[in-house]
């Protein structure tokens, strides 16, 4: 370990773990803790950090060079370097003029764009009722969430159905009660050689021919992925190919032509306004000075809660019921993202670098496992996502999906000591031993820090500007750990595994493995040998 300012990182932590979080947190300059960008605002005066913390942080993001590895990310220069790859995700948001690559997305762009329009428009020459998105991880979970954050409910439009899963029942679930006369089947996937998503593929394409036959059949289909051949090879129509970027990563592509069923389903304006949000963001993040950057500054605060302060998971809470997926997509990005080992940057890594990331919708949490986040003995770095239009004009509601946000995050912080509980109780008319005992298992240690992130509305342009803030904030934390956010090797193990053991169980020689293994495929082979 030979990064200089991590020493004082170390020393501010050791100070503020012997500190009560509820006395750091009664602070005067409460708006200093308060992390403003575009459509959003970042509430952390309820963490464990304060200007000590955070300026030892901003020694290390120097170290470090974040400054100018941001200016690299912009320039389109290699910051992928185990890939040898820039990183653009952030160009198919109006930005990356003068880059080749991203003048070359921006013509794709167009071309997905007239598509959707020509789709909506019944130009494909069948009234386009319902979308069937084939996808798995990044070519998956982010349109998901994006579908479910930005569509209308009301809309007489298509509606996108998603099937991922290589369980067969997920895609009959997926095209239960849809007609394959009125859908679009949308085949997404950047390598084009996942295999749920060509298992998946493939029975799309035996659905449609098998109710339109095979002429008719590929007029129902279209294919997103940055292996235009293989997906030519597969037997999509030329036409029907849209490319993505071999620099825009898996778990960064919603904005790409990944997000076509999006583009369709949501209209051009919707689709148009969400990119203009992740462009605002983009801006935010490129030009503000690191020390009004959010999405830096939450990558700071990050590193220091589970690095130096030694947090093991973040949960993300988010208090809207059309984020529930954010969590889930959340998962991926930071933990594909940052989940590594493999120091990148000259010194070396700094401790345990991505926290393990879990979450729910609020207010669902609460009556599942929000107990042991207020008594339980394990720590967790929680972050509620909150909309201040919440309730969509239902302001009764609204006020109070947001009133109990606020109180999560303030009993987590205040807790409730087995003295006031007692008093509570006897001012119930419970007294004695009775209420002493029971008063002892109500006690709430409090001191339970958590962010607040806190958008204007949930329109596009701010869903966008969440969604820009959380890839920016991954990318400055993989700085800050010294390894690369945008490689997955660790992948790539398991699929190779899964064939071998697919072909094992059907039949064929196992070879050499642990004898756990071998007595699974035993098992299954009963049911499976072929
Ligand atoms: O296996 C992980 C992964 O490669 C992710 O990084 C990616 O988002 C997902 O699988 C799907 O990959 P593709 O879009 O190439 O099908």
């Amino acid at each position: 370990m030979t990064l200089a300012s991590w020493k004082q990182v170390e020393a501010e932590a050791k100070r503020i773990a012997g500190m009560r979080l509820q006395d750091l947190a009664a602070r005067e300059n409460v708006a200093e803790f308060v992390w403003a960008a575009p459509h959003l605002e970042a509430d952390v005066a309820k963490q464990p950090i304060d200007a000590g913390a955070m300026s030892a942080m901003e020694a290390v993001a120097d170290e470090r060079g974040l400054t100018g590895k941001i200016k690299s990310l912009f320039a389109g220069e290699i910051v992928n370097a185990s890939e040898n790859r820039p990183a653009l995700h952030w160009a198919l948001r109006g930005g990356g003029k003068g880059i080749p690559a991203a003048e070359a997305m921006a013509r794709e762009a167009e071309k997905a764009a007239a598509f959707a329009k020509k789709a909506v428009g019944g130009g494909l020459g069948f009234e386009l009722k319902t979308i069937l998105h084939v996808g798995i991880g990044g070519s998956d979970l982010g349109p998901r969430l994006i579908w479910d954050a930005l569509r209308d409910y009301d809309s007489k439009g298509p509606e996108i159905r998603f099937t991922a899963n290589v369980d067969p029942e997920d895609f009959r679930e997926a095209t239960s009660g849809i007609d394959p006369k009125t859908t679009l089947v949308i085949v997404v996937s950047k390598s084009f050689k996942t295999p749920e998503t060509a298992s998946n593929a493939k029975l799309a394409r035996e659905w449609l021919v098998k109710h339109l036959g095979e002429k008719e059949a590929n007029n129902h289909l279209a294919a997103v992925s940055s292996a235009p051949d293989k997906a030519k090879a597969w037997g999509a129509a030329e036409d029907r190919i849209f490319p993505m970027d071999e620099a825009v990563g898996g778990r960064y592509s919603v904005w790409s032509s990944v997000g076509l069923s999006l583009q369709i389903a949501l209209g051009a304006d919707r689709w148009g306004r969400f990119l203009k949000g992740g462009g605002e963001m983009d801006a935010h993040f490129r030009d503000t000075p690191l020390k009004q950057n959010a999405p830096a500054r939450l990558a700071m605060m990050d590193v220091f809660l589970h690095s130096a302060l030694g947090i093991p998971t973040r949960t993300v809470l988010a208090y809207a019921h059309r984020l529930r997926k954010l969590p889930d997509f959340l998962q991926q990005l930071e933990m594909e993202s940052n989940g590594k080992s493999a120091a990148d940057s000259a010194g070396g890594l700094i401790g345990a670098t991505a926290p393990v990331v879990w979450g729910s919708v609020g207010t669902l949490g609460q009556h599942s496992f929000h107990q042991l986040l207020h008594q339980g003995m394990r720590q967790s770095a929680i972050e509620f996502v909150a909309a201040l239009d919440a309730g969509a004009g239902d302001k009764a509601r609204g006020r109070e999906l947001l009133a109990n946000a606020f109180a999560q995050a303030e009993g987590l912080l205040a807790g409730r000591s087995a003295k006031e509980a007692e008093a509570q109780l006897t001012a119930q008319g419970k007294t004695g031993d009775a209420a002493k005992e029971q008063a002892r298992h109500m006690n709430m240690e409090g001191g339970r820090g958590s962010t607040t992130v806190l958008l204007e509305d949930l329109s596009p342009e701010s869903v966008g500007a969440l969604i820009a803030m959380y890839e920016h904030r991954t990318f400055a934390a993989g700085v800050l750990w010294g390894i690369n956010p945008f490689d997955q090797w660790g992948v790539e193990r398991g699929k190779v595994l899964a064939e071998e053991l697919d072909k094992a169980i059907a039949g064929s020689d196992a070879g050499k493995r642990d004898p756990s293994t071998l007595r699974l495929v035993e098992r299954a082979r009963g049911r499976f040998r072929s």
